[in-house]
């Protein structure tokens, strides 16, 4: 084919046009790029993030609303008994019309005496503690396992841990046995029972989802130091500063000659009575230069511990009825635990408002021992630690203090962070974990009343 010269002339003339046109609209095309397609990506990521971050809102915000029910069931177990406790108490709740037995024998009341009006033991004689094991046979599983104290709060298959578990225990400073408890005493404790029925249906009714489970249900009175607690429990075999020989031991449910092992002792006077130290034996005074710490150290007391000295109890001094412990770390099982307080004050002419309850001292203390590791569980899932994650802290529970010094309760990292695992102040974490310096907090949340803050961090 031939191309004419005219032809020829004429794409010499458009030439540099076509290649202008065609230059032009690459370079349109490239503006195109950056200008609209980059912003567009940007655009589109900005609102991907946007989205994101409104989607963890909405989980930690249910992930708040979910913790807060719970939180606010297991305070109602507590403030339930706390009321009862305080009706039980005050003056207007008779002895007498509010026993059902004939005879209102008071001395009736464990399995070893025929027809028990009540099922109630002491923290310190293993005979109505080990009772039970004997329906175990020789089956070992059920030998091994009778101590194991929360297999009470699951008693509904298991005849022998039923059986285990229709006792309350109780314990007072002075002595070991029931004979020694005055009339009022006995009665104290009679109608502090009543709490077994009700508290006891609350808890096995709990359900599969929950996640805060109370591990250890019980109260102190001011007046005279007597624990009561809900279920089985024997001091004896629990507390190694007693289970050795100096004190009659070493305690077990096994009969030695036909019988249970005895305390050696069975008041204070018998003996030195833990007077002038903690309830870890650590000397904190003697006669001249008494306990600062808390003045039950400076009176002798059949057992180490005095109940009305533990920080829980201290603490609910200037509170009002509900009161928050910052967690703690059980060692040996290790678990990270909380307690709640119901503060009792009983009705009283002075008291006008809650205000003045407020400044009142306590006539008794009912508190629950809490277990937080499902929820430590439940942080753990969170396994793709790259991505995000959520923790929990607790918040300074201290009203009047202004120092925020949050603790790290559940965090998916928890044991990798420390070992063993325990709970660090959010500093700590950050130092400890060098690449988690640079996290993001988003999405703080206040949990009043509960004092918890839940954080989704983004990295
Ligand atoms: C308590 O009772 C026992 C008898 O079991 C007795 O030996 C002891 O002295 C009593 N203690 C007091 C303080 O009365
Ligand atoms: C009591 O304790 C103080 C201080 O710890 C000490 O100086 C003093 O000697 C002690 N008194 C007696 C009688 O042991
Ligand atoms: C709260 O304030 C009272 C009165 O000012 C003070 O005595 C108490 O120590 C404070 N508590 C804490 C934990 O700071
Ligand atoms: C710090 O965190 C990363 C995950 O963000 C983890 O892989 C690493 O093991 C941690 N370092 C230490 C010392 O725990």
């Amino acid at each position: 084919m031939k191309i004419s010269e005219e032809k020829k002339r004429l794409f010499k003339v458009l030439l540099p046009y076509v290649i202008e046109l065609m230059l032009g609209s690459l370079f349109i095309a490239i503006m195109m790029i950056y200008y609209y397609q980059f912003s567009l990506k940007n655009q589109l990521k900005g609102f991907l993030l946007q989205r994101y971050y409104e989607y963890l809102a909405f989980i930690s915000f249910s992930e708040k609303i979910f913790l807060t029910l719970q939180y606010q069931k297991i305070t109602m177990l507590n403030q339930k008994m706390g009321i009862l406790t305080k009706q039980m108490m005050s003056d207007t709740q008779n002895f007498e019309d509010l026993v059902a037995w004939d005879d209102k024998v008071r001395e009736r009341y464990s399995i070893g005496y025929n027809k028990p009006n009540f099922l109630i033991q002491s923290s310190l004689e293993l005979q109505d503690f080990c009772k039970s094991r004997l329906l175990c046979g020789n089956d070992q599983v059920c030998l091994n396992k009778y101590t194991v104290f929360p297999l009470q709060f699951n008693y509904m298959n298991d005849q022998v841990q039923y059986e285990k578990a229709q006792y309350s225990t109780y314990q007072y400073p002075l002595s070991v046995g029931w004979q020694n408890l005055t009339t009022s005493q006995k009665e104290y404790v009679i109608k502090m029972d009543l709490n077994r029925i009700f508290i006891q249906t609350l808890v096995i009714n709990s359900s599969p989802e929950d996640v805060i489970l109370p591990s250890l249900i019980y109260s102190v009175k001011e007046q005279d130091g007597i624990f009561y607690q809900i279920f089985s429990m024997n001091f004896l075999t629990l507390f190694p500063q007693i289970n050795n020989q100096d004190y009659g031991g070493p305690f077990k449910c096994d009969l030695v000659n036909g019988k249970y092992q005895q305390y050696k002792y069975t008041n204070v006077n018998q003996f030195s009575g833990f007077q002038y130290q903690d309830a870890f034996g650590v000397p904190c005074g003697n006669a001249t230069n008494q306990c600062t710490e808390c003045s039950y150290y400076n009176q002798k007391r059949i057992f180490p511990f005095e109940w009305r000295c533990r920080p829980w109890y201290l603490n609910s001094k200037d509170q009002f009825f509900v009161s928050f412990g910052q967690p703690y770390i059980n060692l040996n099982p290790t678990t990270v635990g909380q307690t709640i307080t119901f503060k009792v004050v009983l009705p009283n002419e002075n008291i006008k408002s809650i205000q003045e309850e407020y400044s009142y001292k306590q006539d008794a203390v009912v508190a629950t021992d809490i277990d937080l590791n499902p929820i430590l569980d439940r942080y753990k899932q969170n396994e793709n630690v790259n991505i995000e994650y959520s923790y929990l802290i607790s918040t300074n529970p201290s009203s009047n203090s202004t120092q925020y010094s949050p603790l790290v309760i559940a965090h998916p990292l928890m044991n990798l962070v420390s070992k063993p695992y325990m709970m660090l102040n959010l500093l700590t974490l950050k130092i400890e974990n060098k690449s988690s310096i640079n996290l993001l907090i988003r999405h703080p949340f206040q949990m009043t009343p509960q004092q918890f803050t839940q954080i989704v961090l983004i990295k």
